[in-house]
């Protein structure tokens, strides 16, 4: 009996040294964790049941036959974080450069099926060189059967990839699916083909990093989520984000206690807003202020800075904040402030998490490069998602809410559920001076005549009443108090029901 009990620890043991020590020490050497030392830090301490420990590929072609590993460059299974259930898949590098065959690509789809059924996330790790060379067909398919489950999953369960390595070919369509993506600096690397095909192809020179490192997507392309130093900050800040999302659509999100009083009050926050309206400020002071114990997990805070996205909690419950940032750019919407907050409205949607917007817009930004970049279509996707969204939403103005801008920032005219303003609040069609000079172009050589219309336009737009006297703005209220009643508009919606009409699904303009 004690051999056959043996065997398995056997069988155990030969499955964890992955691709071998030699393979694990060069992991090691690059600065980064195994596939399984990754998973350790990511859940909660001895947490982690694996499945499928024991697969091994069925390809025979290159003398494959005789060179399989167990569990095929892929660890599969299920732990906790803070004691909530999610699945986990983390590709290892050591065994097959974390290649894709058919059988690895089998136990990632097994996973998804059973995160589904149970309603749990799905959180991967990357670390791969893409299909397995050697399988052909068979890892083309693998990624196809992936990319489905993906799909199917989404806006089902949260699904967070983690890019600890490379990431290329077809690897990277799973997390361009998957709802947040985030790499390591230095070590992890995405795109679509690498630097030997860009060279034969356009002739181009560039390294991995230059072609697809966090420097490229956490800061110009968007397609990162965020960037953080080493494997363990990585995986902690990942088990931090968990923490204000709902495991799955069928539930609401988890509710922390806070020593937090909802009633704080903010006296810093009168002062906040400049005397002179053309002067910055910075939007995440009053973010900060706002929340429980200024605890904010920002999504892609080096990207599209003109709009900040994050988590956070009020009252201890989960909010999606969504607020335009006066510091980059004045917080105009452009192209890429419009697909940021679009995708993060959407998701909070799909989730059930309420919105809170903080308003501080002049419009969307002028020029040929955004128009011609298509600024009407991705301006549009913003609009649609805060108009589409049922979940309970706050707004808040506090200076600036201006022309189409106004609209699209969840605004009472597509459905925003508590719409507030701060009496320093300027809503109208554009600003004074760009308002005057297209009115009264006729006075246009005439300074005094433009500077007292300008006062006139100010003195009638430059504030929250005109819209408050029309119920577009259901209060004004004192900014040191906004916290407060934000904690109670959140309360005053929790019953809130309201679906959209019935339909096989939208069509976003994409
Ligand atoms: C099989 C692979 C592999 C692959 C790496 N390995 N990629 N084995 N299939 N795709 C193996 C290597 O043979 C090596 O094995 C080990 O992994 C480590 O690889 P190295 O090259 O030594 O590591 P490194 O120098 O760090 O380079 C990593 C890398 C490079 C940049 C990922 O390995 C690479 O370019 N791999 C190929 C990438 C690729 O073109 N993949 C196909 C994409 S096409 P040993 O035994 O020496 O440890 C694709 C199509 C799908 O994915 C489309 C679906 C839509």
């Amino acid at each position: 009996m004690k051999h056959i009990l043996d065997e398995l620890e056997r069988r155990r043991a030969q499955a964890r040294a992955g691709g071998g020590e030699r393979r694990i020490a060069a992991q090691h050497a690059k600065g980064k964790l195994t596939a399984r030392e990754r998973i350790d830090v990511l859940l909660d301490e001895g947490s982690f049941e694996e499945f499928d420990m024991f697969v091994e590929h069925r390809a025979t072609d290159f003398g494959m036959a005789d060179n399989k590993i167990a569990g095929d460059g892929v660890v599969t299974g299920w732990g906790t974080i803070n004691d909530r259930v999610v699945f986990v898949f983390s590709k290892d590098f050591t065994v097959f450069g974390g290649s894709l065959s058919g059988a690895h690509a089998k136990k990632i789809v097994k996973l998804y099926e059973q995160a589904a059924k149970v309603g749990s996330p799905i959180i991967g790790l990357y670390d791969g060189g893409g299909a397995r060379i050697q399988e052909g067909v068979e890892g083309l398919a693998g990624y196809a059967d992936i990319f489905l489950q993906n799909t199917l999953c989404s806006g089902l369960i949260p699904q967070i990839a983690v890019i600890m390595g490379p990431c290329a070919g077809g690897d990277v369509y799973s997390p361009a699916i998957m709802d947040f993506i985030f790499m390591v600096k230095d070590t992890s690397y995405m795109y679509v083909t690498g630097p030997d095909v860009v060279k034969t192809v356009t002739n181009e020179e560039v390294s991995h990093e230059e072609l697809g490192g966090y420097r490229v997507h956490a800061l110009k392309s968007g397609v990162a989520d965020g960037a953080f130093e080493n494997d363990l900050e990585t995986l902690n800040q990942v088990r931090r984000l968990v923490d204000f999302l709902p495991l799955s659509n069928r539930e609401k999100p988890p509710v922390r206690e806070t020593y937090d009083e909802v009633d704080r009050a903010e006296a810093s926050l009168d002062t906040l807003i400049p005397a002179n309206a053309n002067k910055p400020y910075d939007m995440k002071e009053l973010i900060l202020k706002v929340i429980d114990e200024a605890d904010f997990f920002e999504i892609a805070k080096d990207w599209a800075k003109n709009i900040v996205c994050g988590f956070a909690r009020i009252g201890g419950e989960s909010v999606g904040i969504v607020a335009n940032q006066p510091q980059t750019l004045a917080g105009v919407l452009d192209i890429d402030a419009a697909r940021k907050g679009a995708r993060f409205v959407r998701f909070c949607d799909a989730f059930s998490i309420p919105l809170v917007t903080f308003v501080d817009v002049p419009g969307f930004m002028p020029g040929t490069r955004q128009e011609g970049g298509a600024l009407i279509k991705h301006g549009a996707k913003l609009l649609f998602a805060y108009a589409e969204a049922t979940v309970p939403k706050i707004t808040l103005i506090t200076r600036k809410a201006y022309g189409g801008a106004y609209d699209v920032m969840s605004s009472k005219h597509i459905r925003g559920d508590v719409n507030y303003a701060w009496p320093t609040a300027e809503i109208a069609v554009m600003g004074a001076k760009g308002a005057v000079e297209i009115i009264f172009r006729a006075d246009m050589n005439n300074p005094e005549a433009i500077a007292a219309r300008e006062t006139e336009y100010k003195d009638r737009f430059a504030n929250p009443f005109v819209a408050a006297s029309l119920g577009y703005i259901d209060d004004v209220i004192m900014p040191s108090e906004t916290r407060r009643r934000i904690a109670r508009a959140l309360k005053s919606l929790k019953g809130k029901k309201l679906e959209n009409p019935w339909k096989k699904h939208d069509n976003i303009p994409l």
